[in-house]
C-alpha cells in the first residue's frame, strides 16, 4: 500500500482512476475550517475528477444531512447520493455514511463551467480579494 501525502483540494491523482474513495471526517474537518464552503466544493470536485465513473465516494461524517447535503448537493458534482445512519447507544454522537456514485459525464466542459460557477460564487461570498490569490 502506497502512502501519499496531499491537499485534498489540489489531489495529484490523473483523472477517472478510482474505484472508491474513503474519506472518515475530512469533509467534516474541512467545514470547520476557513473558507468551509468553498474549500469542500474544491475537495469534492477532486474526489469527483479522480473517481471512475460509477466508482463510488465514501464519505464517513459526524454531520447529518441538514449539514452535510448542501456540500454533497452542489451543482457541480455529477454523482448519486446515498445516505446511511448508523445509530449506537444514546449517549454516542450518529455516524452517517454517504455514498456517492459518479454518474457518466455527458460533458466534461460541461462540468467544468458548473464547477467554474460554483468557485466563483463561493469566492465572492467567503473570500476577500487578498485571499484569493492563495488560492490561484
Ligand atoms: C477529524 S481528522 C480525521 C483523521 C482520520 N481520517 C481519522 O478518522 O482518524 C481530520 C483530518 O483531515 C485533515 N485535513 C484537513 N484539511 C485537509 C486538507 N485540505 N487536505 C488533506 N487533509 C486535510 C486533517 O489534517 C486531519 O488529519
Amino acid at each position: 500500500m502506497n502512502w501519499d501525502v496531499m491537499d485534498a483540494r489540489n489531489l495529484y491523482y490523473r483523472d477517472a482512476h478510482f474505484d472508491v474513495i474513503l474519506d472518515k471526517s475530512t469533509i467534516d474537518a474541512i467545514t470547520r475550517g476557513k473558507h468551509p464552503n468553498l474549500y469542500a466544493a474544491m475537495a469534492l470536485n477532486e474526489c469527483q475528477r479522480i473517481l471512475k465513473p460509477g466508482g463510488k465516494f465514501v464519505c464517513i461524517s459526524h454531520d447529518d444531512p441538514d449539514r452535510r447535503e448542501v456540500h454533497l448537493r452542489r451543482e457541480h458534482l455529477n454523482w448519486r447520493v446515498k445516505m446511511l445512519k448508523m445509530s449506537r447507544s444514546e449517549k454516542e454522537v450518529d455516524i452517517y455514511i454517504y455514498v456517492c456514485t459518479r454518474l457518466i459525464d455527458e460533458s466534461s466542459e460541461l462540468w467544468d463551467k458548473k464547477y467554474e460557477g460554483v468557485l466563483v460564487d463561493l469566492m465572492k461570498k467567503e473570500m476577500k480579494e487578498d485571499d484569493i490569490a492563495d488560492i490561484i
